[in-house]
């Protein structure tokens, strides 16, 4: 059976909090508001494109029963940033929580862009989390609201990886920024923590990151151990349950959903045992092994 496909709180496990997901409108942002929705929050959805976002957020209301409000707003602005975290207030009261989701990104040898494509990936994945941590963490500390943000990162933001540079930049300082104000701001009963995704399928991410031309040449479950992508069901549970107050004693920290892809994939040698069959096992263990033995002058 699946069960990681399945809903995994109780119900009504996020009754009375209000979270802002920004990027909420597409993709995994669109799936984890939806499985807050279900667990009884009041969501706040923003991105850039109006119509998009108010369209997600009545479907949202719809499927769920839920109470979502669709905002537009770019998170590299740090008037508009403001003015989501009045509307939200002035909805439903009070804001509570807040997942920096929203991203921008492209693969592309690095030598290829301009400096403002690469701006423009950093300003949104990193001036874009830390303009909504700054006013959002201002607003709880002068209000003494205890607030949860999760931060959504990358397995390259501790290991790099070349052909989206400017995104393992940025996600690198989300991460150490989550690290940093989750000490300073601990005191407030403010958490900071993040999760970083393997591969989860999206149009978004799959129209940039991986083009037909590349599909073509790879099989992405081959480079994951558990042989396959990620369910948005199962990063929702994860999303979920760190913005719950089950959580509350994990702070600062990074979790990855990945099937174990980065492990295999950072590992000097972990490539190799695709390629090399058990007879050629056999042949370099007894190479190795005559090495080593008595006698052997090298
Ligand atoms: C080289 C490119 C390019 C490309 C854009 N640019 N695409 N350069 N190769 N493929 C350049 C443009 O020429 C321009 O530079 C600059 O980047 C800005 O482009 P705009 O189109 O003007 O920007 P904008 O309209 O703001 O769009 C932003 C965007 C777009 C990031 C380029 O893709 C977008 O809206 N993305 C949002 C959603 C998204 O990216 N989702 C994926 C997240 S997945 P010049 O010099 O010409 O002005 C993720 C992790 C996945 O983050 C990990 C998977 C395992
Ligand atoms: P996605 O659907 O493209 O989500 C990105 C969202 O960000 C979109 O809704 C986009 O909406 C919004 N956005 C972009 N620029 C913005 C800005 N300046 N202001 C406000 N909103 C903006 O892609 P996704 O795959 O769901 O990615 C969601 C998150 O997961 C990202 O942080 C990504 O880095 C991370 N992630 C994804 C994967 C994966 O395999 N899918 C793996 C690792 C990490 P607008 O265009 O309307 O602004």
């Amino acid at each position: 059976m699946s069960q990681y496909k399945e809903p995994m709180l109780r119900d009504g496990s996020l009754k009375g909090k209000t979270f802002v997901v920004t990027g909420g409108g597409t993709g995994l942002g669109r799936s984890m508001s939806k499985y807050f929705l279900e667990l009884g929050a009041q969501v706040v959805i923003c991105s850039r494109k109006k119509d998009v976002i108010e369209e997600a957020a009545l479907t949202l209301e719809k499927e769920t029963g839920g109470r979502c409000l669709g905002l537009p707003c770019d998170v590299r602005k740090y008037e508009e940033v403001e003015s989501i975290l009045q509307q939200a207030v002035a909805t439903f009261g009070q804001v509570n929580g807040l997942v920096n989701n929203a991203a921008g990104n492209f693969i592309s040898p690095t030598e290829r862009l301009s400096h403002r494509a690469f701006d423009t990936i950093v300003d949104i994945v990193l001036k874009g989390t830390y303009n909504c941590s700054l006013s959002f963490g201002k607003y709880w500390i002068a209000n003494n609201i205890k607030a949860n943000v999760l931060n959504i990162v990358t397995t390259y933001s501790w290991v790099g990886s070349g052909y989206v540079v400017p995104s393992a930049c940025a996600k690198s300082g989300v991460l150490a920024l989550t690290r940093s104000l989750a000490v300073e701001w601990g005191k407030y009963g403010i958490r900071f923590n993040a999760i970083a995704p393997g591969p989860f399928p999206t149009p978004g991410a799959w129209d940039r990151l991986f083009p037909q031309d590349f599909l073509d040449k790879l099989e992405i479950e081959q480079r994951i151990p558990v042989g396959r992508v990620g369910e948005h069901q199962e990063l929702a549970n994860l999303a979920a349950y760190l913005m719950s107050d089950y959580s509350a004693y994990i702070n600062g920290d990074v979790i990855t959903i990945d099937g174990g892809e980065w492990m295999r994939n950072g590992g000097e040698f972990s490539w190799i045992g695709d390629m090399i069959s058990p007879d050629m096992w056999d042949r370099v263990e007894e190479m190795i092994k005559s090495k080593n033995s008595k006698g052997s002058t090298s």
